[in-house]
């Protein structure tokens, strides 16, 4: 009988995950499938305990489940409790078990452009549980400084506390300020949805001021070059999409489930193709 593997999200028509997994299932010769269940709010207690009763082996949980799955998990790990969401669930003998590779895949896809971290000043626009992921992760990391710039400046306060348990200086900016301090630094990442598709056109961030070592890193996957990236390289700055984000995400999700290596290379290949 296949093992069956799962994504947990609301609406999940156009996730490329069951793409992925399955090739890397198929690839690994494993017996197993992965399927995207679309599942509203009201039905996510009942989704989870369908895991349990179903023998599920591994879901992914996304948009917008990733907070309200946790009170449902069993055992939710330290690194995911930092980050207050939950992006993978382990199905250990009917112990449901919650971790978060977001933040842990995309510092993975900057170390492929940006090997040395240490004593970089980070600039994150935006402060919702994308953001959360990838700040627990770089923390560790012994960067210099983490500056914060969100729309509500209210809501990038958490920042500072998380920041302040790793002895990281911690600097809440409005985005005018963040803009014209540009040159300040090193690594500067969006984190919030503007630039999306369709609103491709949209940039959350002024380059004007930026230095000429910077990076500049979207997690935007769908244009694969948002407007914000594209004016990055004309200026001449390194850029970072979020395909590497999505694909490392899922692999570390994959070797929790499975304790396998899928190829990560062919994993990126299958997202570009289908991102056309
Ligand atoms: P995610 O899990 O993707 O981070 P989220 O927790 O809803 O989603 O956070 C969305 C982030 O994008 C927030 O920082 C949000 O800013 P606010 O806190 O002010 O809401 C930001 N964001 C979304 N749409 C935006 C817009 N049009 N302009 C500026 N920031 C925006």
């Amino acid at each position: 009988m296949k093992s069956i593997f799962g994504l947990l999200g609301h609406p999940v028509g156009h996730s490329m995950s069951p793409l992925i997994h399955n090739d890397a299932f198929i690839s690994l010769g494993m017996e197993a499938e992965y399927h995207a269940f679309d599942v509203t709010p009201e039905l996510l207690k009942e989704a989870v305990a369908g895991i349990r009763a179903l023998g599920i082996i591994g879901c992914n949980v996304t948009v917008p489940h990733k907070v309200a799955v946790m009170k449902y998990l069993d055992e939710i790990d330290e690194q995911a409790q930092l980050i207050g969401a939950v992006n993978t669930i382990v199905n250990d003998n009917g112990r449901l078990i919650g971790y978060n590779t977001d933040g842990k895949g995309y510092v993975e896809s900057l170390l492929e452009l940006e090997p040395v971290l240490s004593e970089k000043r980070v600039l994150i626009i935006g402060a919702g549980g994308a953001a959360r992921g990838i700040v627990t992760a770089l923390l560790g990391r012994g960067i210099a400084s983490l500056t914060i710039t969100n729309r509500t400046i209210e809501k990038a306060k958490p920042f500072k506390k998380l920041a302040e348990t790793f002895d990281t200086r911690t600097v809440l900016m409005t985005r005018e300020e963040a803009e014209s301090k540009a040159k300040e630094f090193d690594v500067i990442i969006n984190t919030t949805s503007v630039g999306m598709s369709p609103h491709i056109e949209q940039s959350p961030f002024s380059l004007e001021n930026i230095s000429d070592h910077v990076v500049v890193s979207d997690l935007i996957y769908n244009p694969i070059e948002t407007a914000l990236l594209k004016d990055a390289r004309k200026r001449g700055a390194k850029t970072l999409n979020g395909v590497g984000m999505f694909v490392n995400q899922a692999a570390l999700s994959f070797e929790q489930w499975t304790g396998q290596k899928p190829n990560r290379e062919k994993m990126k290949q299958l997202v570009l193709k289908q991102l056309g």
